[in-house]
């Protein structure tokens, strides 16, 4: 499983093929899973360890990636928390008890033990039970801040006025709710290493929406502790969307120590300026646009090529989608992509 070539890549290490998975790759653009959830609510199947492992287990083989990711959600971890999460109809995440005020913050409960969410490693051991030897697992969990921007929006928001507003005005309450929560997820992500992640990613969906200078004095030193915390050894990539010019921090965010570390990418930027302002000593994740795979197969064909042509014969280069898969993607698409990562790889076929 070392020598897989995902875990090759995040090491920078040569690989005969360039290792490809998909943000959101097991979702509603499988007809198998949207038959699934026509009897069981989408929180449910995450709670339900043999359901959750068997939906990534299936996906993995069903498209020919090179990874599978933990079938879970960023935001269960706000439950034992004391938050009441709840997936609408709609689809769209809702927190029932948004945190408005310090005194909100204050009842946010520090997780102590990873036991109430003791699903999800099991959903760890049952995937990786399941999975060929040379399929690696990853664990993720929200960063701090993605975290936070629900737990104050009390769902999906447009411009996070709210999370702002409690950041610069009670920077108090937000330093010790950023604390909070980075303590429950290094918790959490060390917990999936246990039970049997070979890496993890830390999701920071949302971070994007921050200036740099706002970034590195309210988020950075809260998610460095995660991930200087994550057991050494372990490789990490750290994903944000939205942003470019916050790529240098997400890399600086590694702290020095950590070797095997990569930075998830967005389309918004070439992957080669990308890779140039993360640091050639990382390891780099992505970047095509997810509505590329809403083309046909000629045009997703160059894409791919032209993209791994950007990565060029740097070792390092993990291939994925700038962010999640479409829930209109058609399945065939994203076998198409899957083929031609491998037959082009690793730099576009010379
Ligand atoms: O294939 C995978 O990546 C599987 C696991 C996975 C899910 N969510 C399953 C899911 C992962 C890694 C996530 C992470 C997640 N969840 C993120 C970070 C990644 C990102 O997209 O930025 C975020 C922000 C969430 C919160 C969340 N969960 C939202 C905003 C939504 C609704 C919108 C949407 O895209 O569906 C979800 C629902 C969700 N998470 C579904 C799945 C399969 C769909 C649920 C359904 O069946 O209706």
């Amino acid at each position: 499983m070392l020598q897989s070539p995902l875990m090759k890549a995040v090491r920078r290490e040569p690989v005969a093929q360039t290792p490809v998975w998909l943000m959101r790759q097991a979702g509603r653009f499988l007809p198998e899973y949207r038959k699934l959830r026509q009897s069981t609510p989408f929180l449910e199947l995450c709670k339900t360890p043999d359901l959750a492992a068997e939906i990534m287990i299936a996906t993995v083989r069903r498209l020919g990636v090179d990874a599978a990711i933990l079938f879970s959600d960023l935001l269960l971890i706000l439950e034992p928390m004391g938050m009441q999460l709840e997936f609408s109809a709609g689809g769209g995440p809702v927190l029932h008890n948004p945190l408005r005020t310090a005194t909100d913050v204050d009842r946010l409960a520090e997780l102590d033990s990873v036991e109430p969410l003791g699903f999800v490693m099991e959903t760890v051991r049952k995937t990786r039970e399941g999975l060929p030897d040379s399929i690696p697992l990853i664990g993720f969990a929200g960063a701090p801040f993605t975290l936070a921007a629900y737990a104050i929006e009390g769902g999906t928001s447009r411009d996070y006025r709210l999370a702002k507003a409690m950041m610069y005005t009670d920077t108090g309450a937000w330093d010790a709710l950023m604390a909070r929560l980075a303590r429950a997820v290094t918790l959490y992500l060390n917990a999936q290493i246990d039970a049997g992640a070979q890496l993890v990613q830390v999701f920071d969906s949302w971070a994007g929406c921050l200036g740099v200078e706002d970034y590195r004095r309210y988020v950075l030193p809260h998610t460095r502790s995660v991930l200087e915390a994550i057991r050494p050894g372990v490789p990490v990539i750290h994903f944000a969307t939205g942003n470019p010019s916050l790529l240098p921090s997400l890399s600086e965010a590694f702290g020095k120590k950590r070797r095997d570390a990569a930075v998830g990418v967005d389309w918004r930027i070439p992957l080669d300026d990308a890779w140039r302002a993360i640091g050639y000593d990382r390891a780099i994740q992505g970047n095509l646009d997810p509505a590329v795979l809403l083309a046909g197969p000629s045009e997703i064909r160059r894409r791919v090529r032209e993209l791994l042509h950007r990565a060029g014969s740097r070792p390092g280069h993990i291939f994925n989608l700038g962010h999640g898969v479409l829930p209109q993607t058609p399945v065939e698409n994203v076998l198409t992509l899957v083929q031609a990562v491998h037959e082009f790889s690793p730099c576009g076929g010379r």
